[in-house]
């Protein structure tokens, strides 16, 4: 091997790996999403506690993890609700599963306040899996002066403090027995490189995912997975949607997808940034700039932000053009499987009882003649070196018996006139129905002109015909330097064939 194949082959398989680095990804991600078990979280320890457990995603979640025999701890500010929760899950699922709660609102008290709650509340349990969900937003977007300061207190407190001391509060004894689930509820924002109007809440949420990525790797030796879940959006009161649809998921159905996940991928799902390029990214942020800003005039001027807005329909819109271009590969893909898999072939003797093929006394052309006559095809084959010819016609004699008769031309395409070949192929077909034709041979002038004369023709009376052509993957690139002529005719053949 010399130096330029080398470096051909090489590109070839960096190419490749290329191709099939995506294809991995997507039976990876086809896996993850439908196939694979989830884990038995009870293996965890008996206890799940989960914050923000009085509406939303944190009560389907308490209803999810009951429904595993999962017991429960709520935590939530309003009594009466987390009452209302308690008795619907204890009515749902009996005995199997005890509910206790603990009262904390978490705008309201310190850090510390928090960790002692927690501690008392959980004294003597087995808590195994904690989910760190509450979490609170502005009601309508704006910028970061205007808003209030007994706000600002409260996003900071229960979306940054709220789960950095229950997280605190819980870990040890996670350390103790070393086993433990921590899933920090983030949030898709988080993932945009900037998201303006609502800044205090996203700035939160980023610290949230930081943290998950930092003590997911103190603790993963002690059997402890951290994990951070980046929900887009889901049909809560948080958002104002309050019906479900295809690209907005009830809680529920978030909640189950969401377990699902649960001790998978620990630490990782931070690192999706690099999903989209910073152009579309940078267009992303402007359109939701300029959706935001508009719900705060109509924030001003009437208290119902729930209706849906021009920005709001181009957002949406992109993501069904999202979702159409994931279709149109994924059909891609099916096709691609169906075609090189599962299609079945067509039965070549409808195009007529005889093949002919070009450069059929070696490589693919050979190979191309054997492979028609096991399908019961006769065949002509054309070489431009008779002895090559005669033993290739005897050995499918031998092997396929009298089922499949052999004729030979010797043609030298590179010798003589078109005439000349167009003339010899009429003879040698002569009275023969002749039903597919492999333009195989390799090394030659544009002959495949030639043949329009000779065997298309019968074809065209009987209005059945099958041309095969023997192109090159050279095509294919933009460029294929040091084979340039053979790349070249056979870029040529390809376009004329196309045409
Ligand atoms: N919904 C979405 O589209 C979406 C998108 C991305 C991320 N998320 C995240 O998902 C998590 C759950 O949100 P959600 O949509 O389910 O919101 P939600 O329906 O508003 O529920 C929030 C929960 O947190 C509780 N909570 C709020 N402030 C509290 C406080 N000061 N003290 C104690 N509990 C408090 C609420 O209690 P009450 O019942 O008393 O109100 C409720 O149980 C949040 O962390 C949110 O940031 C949601």
């Amino acid at each position: 091997m010399e130096l330029p194949d080398f470096v051909l082959m090489a590109a070839s398989i960096v190419g490749f790996i290329a191709i099939c680095k995506p294809l991995v990804g997507l039976v990876k991600w086809v896996w993850a999403m439908f196939l694979r078990p989830p884990k038995n979280l009870k293996e965890y320890g008996s206890w799940a506690l989960v914050t923000g457990s009085t509406d939303g995603i944190g009560k389907a979640m308490a209803f999810e993890l009951a429904s595993k025999g999962l017991s429960l701890v709520l935590v939530g500010r309003n009594p009466s609700k987390l009452k209302a929760v308690s008795n619907e899950i204890r009515e749902r699922h009996g005995e199997q599963v005890e509910v206790k709660s603990i009262v904390i609102d978490f705008a309201k008290f310190s850090g510390e306040e928090i960790a002692a709650f927690i501690k008392e509340g959980i004294e003597g349990i087995d808590v195994g899996v904690l989910i760190n969900n509450v979490g609170l937003t502005y009601p309508y977007a704006r910028f970061f002066h205007e808003v209030d300061l007994e706000l600002m207190g409260s996003v900071m407190r229960v979306n940054i403090e709220g789960a950095t001391w229950v997280t605190r509060s819980v870990l040890p004894g996670m350390l103790e027995k070393k086993k433990g689930a921590i899933i920090n509820i983030c949030s898709g924002s988080v993932l945009l490189p900037s998201y303006p109007l609502v800044t205090l809440y996203v700035a939160a949420k980023a610290y949230i995912a930081m943290l998950s990525k930092s003590i997911n790797l103190e603790y993963q030796q002690y059997g402890i997975d951290v994990q951070c879940q980046f929900p887009l959006l889901v049909a809560t009161k948080m958002i104002f949607i309050k019906r479900s649809s295809f690209f907005v998921p009830s809680p529920e159905t978030f909640s189950k997808a969401s377990i699902r996940w649960f001790g998978y991928e620990h630490g990782k799902i931070c690192s999706r940034q690099s999903i989209m390029n910073d152009k579309c990214r940078q267009s992303g942020m402007w359109l939701i700039l300029r959706g935001q800003e508009s719900k705060i005039h109509r924030a001003s001027a009437s208290d119902d932000p729930s209706t849906m807005e021009l920005p709001d329909l181009v957002l949406m819109a992109a993501s069904i053009l999202g979702f159409i271009a994931l279709c149109k590969t994924l059909v891609r893909l099916v096709r691609w499987a169906w075609t090189m898999f599962l299609r079945p072939p067509k039965d070549l003797k409808e195009y007529g009882s005889w093949a002919l093929v070009t450069g059929s006394t070696d490589g693919i052309g050979k190979a191309m003649a054997f492979e028609l006559a096991s399908k019961g095809l006769s065949l002509v084959l054309v070489g431009r070196n008779p002895c090559k010819l005669e033993a290739v016609s005897n050995e499918i004699r031998k092997r396929h018996g009298e089922g499949v008769e052999v004729k030979n031309i010797v043609i030298d395409f590179a010798k003589l006139s078109e005439e000349e070949i167009a003339r010899m192929i009429e003879e040698g077909i002569k009275g023969m129905d002749v039903g597919v034709l492999v333009n195989n041979v390799g090394l030659a002038y544009p002959y495949p002109r030639f043949f329009h004369e000779s065997v298309l023709p019968g074809m065209l009376k009987k209005k059945k015909g099958a041309i095969i052509n023997i192109g090159s993957a050279s095509v294919l690139f933009q460029s294929y330097p040091l084979f340039t002529l053979y790349a070249a005719t056979k870029a040529f053949h390809y376009l004329w064939q196309r045409r």
